[in-house]
């Protein structure tokens, strides 16, 4: 059972050695860190999460007390009732491919339209990134815009949204299915 718990400066160095290259940075992150991923760059983004009203929320994941994954709430906009989600990680490559970032994303999924009770998620993949894409498509992301990489197909960026209406159907189909 994954649990998602608020990161926390000690939680730095896992996270970075979980990177393991530039194109894994980019891949996890987008553009916005630059390799090698450092305490200084992850110190900014944990100082958005320590306002009354963040805009930015940074989680670790725990499979029966241990962390392996990660996972950020950005652009948080209240107003709008929309948010990021962004920064998905299972940090062994072990535990990748057993449900584990299905189930953390639900978590984040949960936070976000139940506990903020936003209305809308996007995101951001690279169109190579399968599983990432799998995970997404099944709590109903769909893409709304590709943006083409100048010189490499597999990097064209894929932006997809959903609406909390339409995750609150998938979730009651999921319960059906499950009965
Ligand atoms: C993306 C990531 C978080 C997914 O977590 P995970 O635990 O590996 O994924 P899960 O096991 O929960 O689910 C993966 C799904 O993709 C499917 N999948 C895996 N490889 C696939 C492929 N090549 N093509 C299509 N589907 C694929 C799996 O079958 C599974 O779907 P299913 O539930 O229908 O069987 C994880 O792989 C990861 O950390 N990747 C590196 C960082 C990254 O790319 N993050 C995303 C940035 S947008």
């Amino acid at each position: 059972m994954i649990t998602l718990e608020k990161f926390e400066l000690e939680d730095i160095p896992r996270l970075i050695g979980w990177i393991p290259g530039a194109d894994f940075l980019l891949q996890w992150s987008g553009p916005k860190y630059v390799f090698p991923l450092d305490e200084k760059q992850l110190t900014t983004s944990f100082e958005l999460t320590q306002t009354e009203f963040p805009q930015h929320f940074m989680f670790k994941a725990l499979l029966d007390g241990s962390t392996i994954g990660h996972i950020e709430l950005m652009e948080v906009n209240y107003g709008k009732k929309s948010a990021v989600l962004g920064r998905v990680l299972i940090g062994p490559k072990q535990y990748r491919g057993q449900g584990w970032g299905k189930m953390m994303i639900a978590r984040a999924m949960q936070f976000a339209f139940d506990e903020l009770e936003l209305e809308e998620l996007r995101l951001g993949v690279f169109a190579f990134n399968k599983s990432a894409i799998r995970c997404y498509e099944q709590f109903g992301f769909k893409t709304y815009k590709k943006i083409p990489h100048p010189n490499n197909e597999e990097w064209t960026l894929l932006k997809m949204n959903l609406k909390q209406i339409d995750w609150k159907e998938a979730n009651r189909i999921e319960e059906i299915e499950e009965r």
